[in-house]
């Protein structure tokens, strides 16, 4: 399947607001996309910023094509790990519903975009992970990081997990890349670079409703 599995080097790092711009874009160049993520907990809790829940935001990002109990299999409040969310929950994942929700969404569609869980290595089920998903869809990877202090490390690690799989990382995005960045963050650009050898690209800070507008300023057609 055409498409792109946004990762990133932890949660919170910016993978919906990627995921959901690049949705964005593309339907607004008139491709019909789907988006996807495996699960999604922490449903309790408001999001930061106005921003709403992953599977919401990504469905309306897709013009609201998908509704959001399309995006996604499993919902749950805790703001866990999805494996620990499952158990607390008493709802145990199953990787063949999460395997055939995903065919289900790209059904008909020019693109997936998936959004994964936290970073590469977390277990939505004991035993399969976020990775083991992403190779299972044979999907670039798209890694987003953070721009400050850390990142150099966090972004190398998630790169080599990837590369280690198999996966091919098509590119790495910094979300949100300030307008007027420090020194430390043009280097830490920079150094990832170059020790990488895979472009990084930066989305700016946006809102819910300039997605289309950001995700435009992505190299879309270098990754997907
Ligand atoms: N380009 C951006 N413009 C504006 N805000 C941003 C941008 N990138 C990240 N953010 C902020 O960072 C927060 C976390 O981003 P996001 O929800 O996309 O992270 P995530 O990696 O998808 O997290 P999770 O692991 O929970 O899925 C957002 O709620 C938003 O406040
Ligand atoms: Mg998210």
């Amino acid at each position: 399947m055409r498409g792109i599995f946004v990762t990133g080097t932890d949660t919170g790092v910016g993978k919906s607001v990627v995921a959901a711009a690049i949705c964005a874009a593309l339907t607004g160049r008139g491709e019909t996309v789907a988006a996807f993520k495996p699960v999604v907990t922490g449903l309790d809790e408001t999001p930061p910023g106005g921003w709403p829940p992953d599977h919401e935001l990504l469905a309306a990002a897709g013009g609201g094509r998908q509704a959001p109990s399309e995006v996604t299999p499993y919902t749950f409040g805790r703001p866990v790990s999805p494996h620990y969310a499952a158990q607390l929950e008493g709802e145990p994942i199953d990787p063949r519903r999460i395997r055939a929700a995903a065919g289900s969404a790209a059904r008909g569609a020019d693109a997936l975009v998936c959004e994964g869980v936290g970073g590469l290595l977390v277990p939505i089920a004991l035993g399969y992970s976020v990775r083991d998903l992403a190779v299972e869809l044979e999907m670039p990877a798209l890694v987003v990081a953070r721009s400050g202090l850390g990142t150099i490390n966090h972004s190398l690690l998630t790169v080599e997990a990837a590369r280690a799989a198999g996966l091919r990382v098509a590119g790495l995005v910094i979300s949100p890349w300030p307008e007027r960045p420090k020194p430390i963050e043009q280097s830490n650009r920079a150094t990832v670079e170059e020790l990488t050898r895979i472009r990084v690209s930066c989305l700016p800070p946006t809102t819910p409703s300039e997605l289309a507008s950001a995700g435009d300023t992505l190299p879309l057609e270098e990754w997907i």
